[in-house]
């Protein structure tokens, strides 16, 4: 089976600062801002959402084939997702810009100062799917990306007849109705969190039900109330749990975690319900640790967790 991740790819750069912005906003007063924070701590990490799904795609034994644009400080990250077994050779390096950087700084309650830098990512729409992979994949995934070059994808897919997934979640504010509309028409699987189908509903004005008649397969995460898979044809949704953890460390990167053991066990050709708790354990993984691609795991030590919650009728020995 190939698939095809699409989407972002980013450096993250976070900061904690050891004080109150309020404190400095109230004193410095909003006319005229010139702040600088100075910060005590600072860790990069590897980010990006279709990079973070190939990572724990990659680590339940798929080669993912990871599509994106990426500047000149790629040279280290490239190396890190081919030793874990993601193949790059469909990423396209442009030398002239930087990769794209989220840059959040963090204080002691939690409130959050952040700069998001597109850089290489704004050029994603140079390329079709066809530029960089020869042949038609049995899936394509279609994450948050440059807006011009997620609806030329989805487009190509329906044009080429290839099944897509039509992840737009971070993006779904930035698109209006009739973009979001291209992004999902036509898609095997949509996924979104609960607030994203909300505000696809309004705005595309679609009812749920019409929603349901442009896609074949609407899954919707609700955090820690789990998902929901709403199967074509089918009238009664199906309700998965989360996988309960007792660790969690860092919310960032749940989502993408969530879709890759979904992708796993749909590749694998298992139920939609095996896949999404497949999608909850993956997901719990990303919970326990800080970064989106630091957790590790086994398929043989996967399996086994899995086990402990759910029960997978042995289907998931496949995997080894
Ligand atoms: N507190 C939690 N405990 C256990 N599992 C969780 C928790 N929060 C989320 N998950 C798992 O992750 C899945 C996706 O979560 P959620 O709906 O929050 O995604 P999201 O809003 O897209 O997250 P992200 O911030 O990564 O974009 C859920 O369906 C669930 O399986
Ligand atoms: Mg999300």
């Amino acid at each position: 089976m190939e698939i095809l991740i699409s989407g972002s790819i980013a450096y993250d750069y976070l900061m904690r600062f050891p004080g109150r912005f309020k404190d400095s906003l109230l004193a410095a007063g909003l006319d005229k801002v010139s702040l600088s924070f100075l910060v005590d701590d600072m860790t990069k990490h590897w980010g990006g959402v279709a990079a973070n799904i190939c990572y724990s795609l990659a680590l339940l034994g798929i080669k993912p084939h990871l599509v994106g644009t990426v500047g000149r400080d790629f040279g280290d990250y490239r190396q890190h997702l081919e030793d874990v077994g993601v193949q790059t050779t469909s990423v396209r390096q442009h030398d002239s810009v930087f990769t794209a950087s989220f840059f959040g700084n963090t204080d002691l309650e939690n409130n959050q100062i952040a700069s998001f830098y597109a850089g290489a990512m704004g050029l994603a729409h140079l390329y079709s799917l066809a530029d960089v992979y020869d042949g038609i994949p049995d899936l394509v995934v279609i994450s948050p990306n440059d807006p011009k070059a997620m609806i030329q994808q989805s487009q190509e897919c329906r044009m080429r007849g290839i099944r897509f997934m039509a992840d737009p979640s971070q993006q779904v504010p930035r698109l209006n109705g009739e973009e979001l509309l291209q992004c999902i028409q036509g898609a095997a699987y949509l996924v979104v969190n609960e607030y994203e189908a909300e505000v696809i509903l309004n705005k595309t004005a679609l009812s749920f039900e019409a929603l349901r008649e442009i896609v074949e397969t609407v899954i919707i995460t609700r955090g820690g109330d789990g998902s929901t898979i709403y199967l074509a044809g089918q009238v009664d949704p199906i309700q998965v749990d989360i996988f309960k953890t007792d660790y969690i460390v860092n919310p960032t990167g749940v989502g993408d975690g969530f879709r890759a053991g979904l992708l796993r066990g749909i590749l694998a050709g298992f139920s939609l319900e095996l896949s999404a708790q497949m999608g909850a354990l993956c997901a719990t993984y990303a919970l326990e640790h800080v970064g989106t691609q630091n957790h590790h795991f086994s398929v043989e030590e996967f399996i086994n967790r899995f086990r402990t919650r759910f029960d997978d009728h042995n289907q998931l020995d496949q995997l080894l």
